[in-house]
């Protein structure tokens, strides 16, 4: 019954697909969150923006990418003229997942059972948005979306598919950007990162 549960669809009635998401229990992440982190954009964007988990200000506040990455990402974002706010914004795991170190919480990176779990809602929102291109920040995204755990090193820049068969463009995490101390790889990261944008954006306009 657990499989079956797993991997048939969502079908609730449209429109109520981010209460179904604020009341999961389907992984133990829900105990420590503060809340969930639904998707956010229009309901037919052509690009769907995919990353891995809310950051600590994500969780709070309840809006996907609103921290320091979310920060990045606008200014790269805006530097390859992609108009965040006609993307549907989201995360492969859709609540927090933190150590905490006294008053701080420190991001954990999700397991494969938690991006599986949570796969089911991703799999929604690509059923209600139908996206023409879905792009994967990180490895997470990268994961949840095509089953292949690989290191994005040498699949960044290039376009696999979904598991259900949409286009996906694989790319870094921009909190990769804000974690990398060495000026070169800084740049490096910074260039491919916005090279990425601007394939999607291109890939969008074609
Ligand atoms: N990092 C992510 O992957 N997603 C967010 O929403 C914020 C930070």
């Amino acid at each position: 019954a657990q499989l079956a549960t797993c991997h048939s669809a969502w079908d609730g009635p449209k429109g109520t697909l981010p209460a179904a998401i604020s009341a999961c229990t389907r992984c133990p992440l829900h105990q420590t969150a503060t809340q969930a982190v639904a998707g956010e954009g229009p309901a037919d964007a052509d690009l769907m923006i995919v990353g891995e988990q809310p950051g600590d200000m994500e969780d709070l506040s309840g809006k996907p990418f609103v921290g320091p990455a979310g920060q990045v990402f606008d200014r790269v974002a805006g530097e390859a003229r992609l108009d965040r706010n006609q993307a549907y914004v989201t995360n492969a795991v859709k609540h927090f997942k933190f150590t905490a170190r006294g008053k701080r919480r420190l991001h954990q990176r999700p397991n494969t059972s938690e991006i599986q779990h949570c796969r089911w809602w991703l799999d929604a929102e690509i059923t209600q948005v139908k996206p023409k291109l879905i792009l994967a920040m990180g490895a997470t995204a990268a994961q949840s979306l095509t089953g292949s755990g690989e290191g994005i090193t040498r699949r960044r820049g290039t376009i696999e598919h979904s598991l259900t068969g949409t286009p996906v463009l694989i790319t870094l995490h921009p909190s990769y950007l804000l974690r990398v101390r060495d000026p070169k790889t800084q740049q490096q990261a910074h260039s491919e990162f916005q090279q990425d944008l601007l394939t999607a954006v291109r890939f969008l306009s074609d």
